[in-house]
C-alpha cells in the first residue's frame, strides 16, 4: 500500500467549501491548517528513476507537425526542421525520455514510410487521429534529432497491432546495428552512420483495445515473439551498463488480466524472450466521454479531477500486487507510460486532436501523480505524462511562431531536482479536503535527497480555500533553511495564455524557523519545490 493509503484523513466537509458552491474559484480568506511533516533522512527509501519524468509525444493533432517538428524551410526558427523555442524549454526540464510514436498511432505505424528524402515519403493517413494527411516527415531520424537536441532517451514502441515481427527487427536493425548491414548503410545514407541508442522498447499498445483487440493470452504469445526478434544490434550498448529494456502491456482498462498473464509468462520464461516492465494508462477523466471543460470551471470539477487522480496510488498497489506475486524481487518495473488529464477539447478544434487548456488545477493534479510515483518507487520506474506538446496535458502549447508554457510544465521544472534522487521517508496527517461529495487528502508531501546530499521536499496543498501552516520536524539538530519557488494563482482555473504567458508562475518561497522547526505558510491551491539545509 502506498502512503497515501496510510495518510489518516479527518473526513470533514469544511463549511467554507460548502459556502463556495457555484462561487468563482477564487480563494477565500481562511485561517491555515498546521500540518507537521516528520521527514527521517537516516531511513532512505528507493531510488527515484529520472525516467518518471518522461514524456510522450504520438503523431496526433498538433503533438508533432506544429508542436515539434515545423520543417527546414519554416521562418519559425529551427535547427533542421525542429523548432527552436520548444527544444530550449524541454532542455530546461531535463526530460529523461520520450514514448514516441504513439500511442494508438504507434500499432499501425509504419517505419518505413518515414526515412529518405522527405519529397520521397509516404503520404498516408492518420487513421487513429481524425484520418488527417500524415506526411511522414518526422520518421526515426527526425525523432533521434529531437531527442539528441533536447538531451533525452528513446522509448520507442513498436507496432504489434498492424505490424509484425520482421518490420519491427528491421525497423531496430534500421535504428541500432552496428556492422554494415544493408540498413545500417541505409541509415548512413540518411545522414546517421552510428548507431542510435534505442534505451526503451515497447511492445504494443493498449493491445486489448486500439492495438488489435487481442485477449491477454494472445497478446502474451505475441509479445513473446515481438521480444525475441527485436534484437538491438548496437554492441556497445548490449554490452554495457545501459541494455535496451523492453516494455509489454499491462493494465486492461480496469480488469488486471493483462498485467496478470504478462507476469504469469514471465515467471516460466525461457531463455528466449525476457520483459523489463510493463505498462499501466490511466487518466483523470471525469467520466467518459471527457467533458470536463479546461477553461472556466467550478469547483465541483476541480474536486472531481482531484480525486480521481489520486486514484492512481490504489491502482498502482494493485497492478504491485499482482506483480509481486510473480517477481517478489521486483526485477519488473511498473511503467505508467500514459498518465494526465484527459478533458473536453477546446471549442472550435478538432475533437481528435485532443486539445486542451492546462491550468493550475492540472499542475496540482501533476504534482499528486508524480508525487505518487515516487513513493512507489521501488516499483515505478517510468512515467510519461500524456502528452509533451498541445495534446492533452502538455508542457507546451504553441500555435505557428507562439508559444506558452503550461502550469504543468513549471511543476515539472520546479520537480527536476527529484530526478535520479533518492526517496525519504516522510510521514504526516494530511488532513482532508472535500467539494460535492469527493473528499481527499488535503496536503502531499514527497521527501529525497538528490546525489549531492541535499535534502528536498515538493509539498502541495489541494485545498482551492485553506492556506496551510507545514511544519518540517527534522531529527537531530534541525534544518535552519529552507528555501525554493510555489506555483499557485488566484483561481484554479487560471492558464497561461498567448496573451498572458506569465499567469501561473513559480515565485521565491522561503521558510521560517520556530522552535528549531522550519515552517513553511503555503498558499491555499499551490505547489511549493523547497531545499532544505
Ligand atoms: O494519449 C491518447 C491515447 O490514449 C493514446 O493514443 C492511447 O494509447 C490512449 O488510449
Amino acid at each position: 500500500m502506498g502512503m497515501i493509503g496510510r495518510l489518516r484523513i479527518a473526513g470533514l466537509c469544511t463549511s467554507a467549501a460548502i459556502a463556495l458552491a457555484g462561487q468563482p474559484l477564487a480563494a477565500k480568506d481562511a485561517a491555515p491548517a498546521t500540518t507537521i511533516l516528520h521527514v527521517d533522512p537516516a531511513k532512505p527509501g528507493a531510488h527515484i528513476q529520472r525516467d518518471i519524468f518522461g514524456q510522450f509525444a504520438e503523431h496526433l493533432g498538433h503533438g508533432i507537425y506544429g508542436g515539434v517538428w515545423v520543417g527546414k524551410d519554416s521562418a519559425i526558427p529551427n535547427v533542421r526542421g525542429i523548432r527552436s523555442d520548444v527544444v530550449a524549454a524541454l532542455r530546461a526540464i531535463h526530460v529523461p525520455n520520450v514514448r514516441w510514436p504513439g500511442g494508438c498511432f504507434a500499432d499501425e505505424y509504419h517505419w518505413r514510410w518515414g526515412v529518405g528524402p522527405q519529397d520521397k515519403r509516404r503520404q498516408t493517413l492518420n487513421a487513429s487521429w481524425g484520418n488527417v494527411i500524415e506526411p511522414n516527415s518526422f520518421g526515426t531520424d527526425e525523432y533521434f534529432d529531437f531527442l539528441q537536441q533536447i538531451g533525452a532517451e528513446a522509448y520507442v514502441s513498436v507496432n504489434v497491432g498492424a505490424g509484425s515481427p520482421e518490420e519491427a527487427a528491421d525497423w531496430l536493425e534500421y535504428m541500432t546495428a552496428d556492422k554494415p548491414t544493408s540498413l545500417a548503410k541505409e541509415r548512413a545514407a540518411n545522414g546517421h552512420p552510428a548507431p542510435y541508442k534505442v534505451k526503451y522498447l515497447g511492445l504494443g499498445n493498449e493491445n486489448w483495445g486500439c492495438g488489435g483487440a487481442m485477449s491477454p493470452d494472445h497478446y502474451v504469445e505475441e509479445m513473446k515473439r515481438f521480444a525475441h526478434y527485436t534484437r538491438n544490434l548496437n554492441t556497445a550498448q548490449e554490452q554495457g551498463p545501459d541494455k535496451m529494456k523492453r516494455l509489454a502491456v499491462g493494465w486492461d482498462s480496469n480488469k488486471s488480466d493483462y498485467t496478470d498473464a504478462v507476469m504469469k509468462a514471465w515467471k516460466d520464461k525461457v531463455w528466449s524472450w525476457d520483459v523489463d516492465g510493463v505498462s499501466l494508462h490511466n487518466y483523470v477523466v471525469g467520466g467518459w466521454p471527457p467533458h470536463l471543460k479546461s477553461l472556466g470551471f467550478e469547483e465541483g470539477d476541480y474536486a472531481i479531477a482531484l480525486e480521481e487522480a489520486y486514484r492512481m496510488d490504489g491502482m498502482i498497489a494493485k497492478q504491485s500486487a499482482i506483480m509481486d506475486q510473480y517477481d517478489p524481487a521486483k526485477k519488473v518495473a511498473l511503467a505508467v507510460d500514459e498518465w494526465g488529464a484527459w478533458l473536453a477539447p477546446n471549442p472550435g478544434t478538432n475533437p481528435q486532436f485532443l486539445q486542451q487548456q492546462n491550468s493550475l488545477r492540472d499542475a496540482i493534479l501533476a504534482s499528486v501523480n508524480l508525487n505518487i510515483f515516487m513513493r512507489h518507487a521501488d516499483r515505478v520506474r517510468m512515467s510519461n505524462i500524456a502528452q509533451m506538446i498541445n495534446v492533452l496535458q502538455s508542457m507546451i502549447l504553441t500555435d505557428g511562431p507562439k508559444m506558452v508554457l503550461t502550469p504543468t510544465y513549471h511543476v515539472y521544472r520546479m520537480y527536476v531536482p527529484f530526478q535520479d534522487a533518492t526517496l525519504v521517508p516522510v510521514t504526516f496527517d494530511a488532513g482532508s479536503y472535500s467539494f460535492g461529495g469527493k473528499t481527499m487528502p488535503r496536503i502531499d508531501a514527497v521527501a529525497a535527497r538528490d546525489a549531492a546530499g541535499k535534502l528536498w521536499l515538493a509539498v502541495t496543498n489541494v485545498d482551492p480555500n485553506q492556506p496551510a501552516e507545514v511544519v518540517v520536524d527534522l531529527p537531530g539538530a534541525g534544518a535552519r533553511r529552507a528555501s525554493g519557488q510555489v506555483l499557485t494563482a488566484p483561481r484554479v482555473d487560471a492558464v497561461n495564455s498567448f496573451a498572458a504567458p506569465e499567469t501561473v508562475v513559480p515565485k521565491p518561497i522561503s521558510a521560517t524557523t520556530r522552535g528549531g522547526k522550519l515552517v513553511v505558510m503555503l498558499p491555499a491551491k499551490a505547489v511549493a519545490v523547497l531545499a532544505v539545509e
